[in-house]
């Protein structure tokens, strides 16, 4: 074995480079998700993106593939629809024996309370509990790959849930709040990321959470409240590019050695700061263990 070569359980594998990768991306039709899918893509990683709208994903295959001269990928995926997710992580492997770094960007934030057919409140089953069944589903690809990554798009929103995941009303059938369930949904992208770094990383599964910053995207602009008008009208001529919102999810896909901390929420390049509730283990395998059954309970 060489120097530039590194033994990964059985496999030898050769120092990790982007190039020739297996990439997916949830929701890179748009924002930060696309910005992502470009670069990666320029960079030589065969890239599949996914949308709930085949024409809308297509389209933004069509743009990447032109940008970064490379063929792309494009798969439909609504999170909030367990068949939709089980057959989009289906639909992929069946493409790709192996997923090297899977990027669980696509999210949403909801000005009203709603819930989905299976009765989970709209915010968790689109920004955690689709990704989380996402990401076991493709658990054999990423396996497959020796090293793999994965990393959750977060917020430093999660900061809206201070006080940690509301388990006692997980689905706000109380005092619902716009910025209470995105920052629940968003504290669970990075709980996720650290138990699934822990359960998944002496198998070769790496696990990260990202604040991309303030970035300006589509996200919330559909909101039907006076504060989501407001709160991104006034940010607008602060907000960073899509493509400095994908900085660091890029960095983290790229960079020859998995970062430290392991299964860690990063901003700019570095550890974040997070809350108390973030950095709690209990509270990540108490999320794993609600996440388990209730997408049992999807597919029961
Ligand atoms: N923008 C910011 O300032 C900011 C800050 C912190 C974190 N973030 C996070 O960054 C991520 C990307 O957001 P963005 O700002 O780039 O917003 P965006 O432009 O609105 O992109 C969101 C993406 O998510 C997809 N999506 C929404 N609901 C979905 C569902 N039910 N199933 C599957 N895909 C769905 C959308 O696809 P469709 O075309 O199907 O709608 C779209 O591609 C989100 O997780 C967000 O929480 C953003």
């Amino acid at each position: 074995m060489n120097s530039s070569q590194a033994r990964v359980g059985t496999l030898v594998r050769m120092a990790w480079d982007i190039a020739g990768r297996n990439v997916l991306v949830t929701g890179g039709n748009s924002g930060i998700g696309l910005a992502t899918a470009t670069d990666l893509a320029r960079r030589g990683a065969a890239v599949t993106i996914t949308s709930r709208d085949a024409g809308r994903g297509a389209a933004a295959a069509d743009k990447i593939s032109r940008e970064a001269s490379a063929q792309v990928d494009m798969i439909t995926l609504d999170l909030a629809e367990p068949d939709s997710v089980r057959d989009a992580a289906s639909d992929y492997l069946a493409g790709y024996d192996r997923l090297d770094v899977l990027v669980n960007n696509a999210g949403g934030i909801f000005g009203s309370r709603a819930v989905t057919p299976t009765g989970d409140e709209m915010t968790l089953a689109t920004n955690h509990l689709g990704p989380f069944a996402l990401t076991q589903f493709l658990m054999p690809g990423l396996l497959a790959a020796g090293s793999s990554r994965v990393i959750n798009v977060a917020s430093s929103g999660h900061g809206f849930a201070r006080d940690g995941i509301r388990f006692d009303d997980i689905s706000f059938e109380s005092k619902y709040s716009m910025a209470a369930a995105y920052g629940q949904s968003k504290l669970a992208n990075i709980l996720h990321a650290r138990e699934l770094d822990r359960r998944y990383r002496s198998r070769g599964v790496h696990a990260y959470a990202v604040h991309p910053g303030l970035v300006r995207t589509r996200i919330g602009r559909d909101g039907d409240s006076l504060f989501t008008v407001l709160y991104w009208g006034l940010r607008t001529p602060w907000l960073l590019t899509p493509e400095e919102g994908s900085d660091t999810i890029v960095w983290l896909a790229t960079a020859e050695e998995p970062p430290e901390p392991h299964g860690g929420y990063f901003e700019k390049r570095e550890e974040a700061r997070s809350t108390r509730k973030a950095r709690d283990d209990r509270e990540a395998e108490r999320l794993w263990e609600f996440s388990e059954a209730r997408i049992a309970a999807w597919y029961g």
